[in-house]
């Protein structure tokens, strides 16, 4: 399922959203993380033998499973607006997740040393669940979806007073979600630095949750590059596609299902919305995945097919990649979404081996140490 939309590349950024997404709070950014204990910027990985395969001219492969140690590109946002929002012992901070945000706020948490809530949907995996708790927080599960813990996360904080980090808002703009996605940006930074500056991709996936990452990229590419960015392509699950079906119907659309996907992090039902008032200004494309190409992609990575590197992914990072392949095998999709032998595409490995025993069920061997997952 894609929906395409013609995008006038002349236009700056909008007015209303440049306090948001703008070059200098990602500077800022990137001189706070950049300082953190173990900082390193993770690898960008040429996937020079799947490219061939696939007839494309370039594929690079942002991998964020080494993030921290925290196994994903959430280390980025949620612990740095934790530290932006200063924290002190007596405080508490809470937040919703899917599980990796949850894993980047308790993580925060305890730089700061202050405690941390976290509020998850019920079906929260054990294995995401327990990453949680060894960061030393308190985890709450919640009747319903990720949309449901969001709620009861947000009305604890007004309760008790807490310090609420959450990665995704309504209509009232919160500082700490905006500070989330300017966190993210910093993977965008490290892999514009890895490519030569006149070059930049022709193509970038992006998966979507609530659109937090989605639209820290877009915005940062959009600021940096203008008219030169790349065609941006944002991906969902088929069960979970908030994104596609607001993009359908001109407005920010809630999804009433029980958003049953594999991809476990991104099974958000309501867009965020200062994401989507940018991704639907600025994105080209948005498609939508099955489950059944999950798998495939994340034991492709895994074998290091093709000459390529072996690379550990998880259900969620590999939604990008999975897209792609899709996309090539098909010559009406690969068309639409204009790929071909001159075509550079970047993907971003969102996450390593977050949920090992789910990792381990799906490919059949244990996720590799040297990935830091
Ligand atoms: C591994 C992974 N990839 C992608 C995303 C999507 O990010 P967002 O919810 O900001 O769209 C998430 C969100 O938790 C995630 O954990």
């Amino acid at each position: 399922m894609l929906h395409h939309q013609d995008i006038d590349r002349s236009l700056p950024i909008p007015e209303d959203l440049r306090g948001i997404f703008n070059l200098a709070r990602a500077q800022e950014a990137y001189r706070v993380i950049s300082a953190w204990p173990g900082y390193a910027p993770t690898p960008l990985r040429d996937l020079a033998g799947l490219a061939r395969q696939l007839g494309l001219g370039r594929l690079s492969y942002k991998d964020e499973a080494g993030r921290f140690g925290l196994g994903s590109f959430k280390a980025l946002g949620g612990a740095y607006a934790v530290c932006r929002a200063q924290p002190t012992r007596h405080h508490c901070v809470t937040t919703a997740t899917a599980g990796n945000h949850g894993r980047s706020v308790a993580w925060g948490a305890q730089l700061c040393g202050c405690r941390a809530v976290i509020f998850v949907p019920e079906r929260l995996s054990p294995g995401r669940a327990q990453e949680i708790e060894a960061l030393g927080a308190e985890l709450v599960r919640v009747p319903g979806t990720f949309d449901d813990a969001v709620r009861a996360s947000a009305r604890a904080a007004r309760a008790h007073g807490w310090l609420s980090i959450p990665d995704t808002c309504g209509l009232e703009l919160l500082p700490a979600a905006v500070d989330v996605m300017t966190g993210y940006t910093v993977l965008v930074r490290e892999t514009l630095e890895r490519l030569p500056p006149r070059e930049p991709p022709t193509h970038v996936i992006v998966q979507a949750g609530v659109g937090g990452l989605a639209a820290a990229v877009l915005g940062y590419l959009w600021e940096g590059l203008g008219a030169r960015r790349p065609r941006f392509i944002v991906v969902e699950p088929e069960r979970a596609d908030c994104m596609l079906q607001s993009i359908r119907a001109g407005r920010p659309r809630a999804l009433d299902s029980g958003l049953e996907t594999m991809m476990a992090c991104l099974a958000c039902g309501e867009p965020s919305h200062p994401a989507w008032q940018l991704l639907s200004r600025g994105a080209d494309d948005f498609c939508a995945i099955p489950d059944s190409l999950v798998a495939p992609t994340m034991r492709l990575l895994a074998t290091g097919r093709f000459g390529d590197a072996a690379i550990v992914a998880g259900e969620s990072g590999v939604a990008g990649l999975a897209l792609l392949i899709a996309a090539c095998r098909s010559s009406s999709l690969g068309a639409a979404l204009g790929l071909g032998p001159d075509s550079h595409v970047l993907v971003i490995g969102t996450e390593g081996a977050t949920d090992r025993g789910i990792y381990h069920s799906i490919v059949g061997t244990a996720p590799a140490a040297a990935t830091g997952t």
